[in-house]
């Protein structure tokens, strides 16, 4: 590295190739195709850099950074205010990925004004591209006034977890004779705007039965394959957290393996004096 050379990362300023953004018209048009569509978690700029590359369609800056980044043990305590600046990051860092902000527990749920002022202050502070909230048939004025108002809207049913205490703990959703208010909320949650819906925790059958009863496209999270997209929380497909796994999560790599070592290797150099070496010195 040269001395001219930023030492800390390069930030987000270099200057990157243009590339077509993913739009919502996309995602359904890909729906149409029968072509299948991706959607992870970010909310800092090196993860967000590395899947916008990966070609990931859709980037979420979920409320799960309350687990995520700041170590709270659900998605309940985190602000708008923590939120916005995550946001803000990953909407820097993406040229081409759909940027999704959460809106958090209590920003929204009291009245659609509330919901489209916070809303708003995502895509004027963040940046976001769309929002996305939690919640089935309650919800639907929510939506209507943001979509009206100009905020695409991304909705969440099935499991979902601001709402864990409601519903007993992290629970499938939607078997049996609940199976028939799913497919009812993603219905009303269309016809009210939403150019989306992710449904967590739904039996397979069930959320395939609603991706043939939109066409809005679905996006699954234990919901089985026949959704049109998938979403995944970055650190529990890649490893870096740790511990128990909810039965949908495939791991695709062990981070957490990958950065023990490194961070032990570096402190049994500095402890042996072999780092700095000659070459790491002016
Ligand atoms: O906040 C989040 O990460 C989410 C996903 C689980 C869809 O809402």
């Amino acid at each position: 590295m040269s001395e001219e050379t930023a030492p800390y990362g390069t930030g987000p300023g270099s200057a990157p190739a243009p590339v077509k953004r993913v739009r919502t018209h996309h995602l359904r048009e890909m729906k149409q195709r029968g072509e299948k569509f991706t959607m992870l978690t970010a909310y800092e700029q090196y993860a967000a850099q590395t899947f916008d590359e990966a070609g990931i369609d859709v980037l979420l800056v979920g409320d799960s950074a309350s687990n995520n980044v700041y170590g709270n043990d659900t998605s309940l305590p985190v602000t708008v205010d923590e939120l916005i600046p995550l946001v803000r990051a990953v909407t820097r860092s993406a040229h081409r990925a759909l940027v999704v902000a959460d809106l958090p527990f209590g920003s929204y749920q009291a009245s659609p004004e509330q919901a489209y002022l916070t809303a708003v202050r995502f895509l004027k502070e963040g940046n976001a591209h769309s929002v996305k909230l939690e919640g089935g048939l309650a919800m639907v004025p929510q939506v209507r006034k943001l979509t009206e108002g100009g905020i695409p809207v991304m909705a969440h049913i099935g499991f979902t977890p601001q709402s864990e205490h409601n519903l007993g703990g992290y629970r499938v959703q939607g078997r049996g004779d609940a199976a028939k208010k799913v497919i009812e909320e993603a219905q009303a949650l269309e016809s009210a705007g939403a150019f989306a819906v992710v449904m967590e925790m739904v039996p397979g059958d069930v959320a395939a039965e609603v991706t043939r009863s939109v066409d809005i496209p679905t996006i699954g999270i234990g919901a089985g394959v026949e959704c049109d997209g998938q979403v995944l929380v970055w650190q529990d497909a890649f490893g870096l957290r740790t511990g128990r796994m909810a039965k949908f999560v495939k791991q695709y790599a062990d981070l957490h393996g990958e950065l023990l070592r490194a961070a032990q290797e570096y402190a049994a150099d500095v402890r042996a004096g072999t780092f700095p070496g000659p070459e790491h010195t002016f």
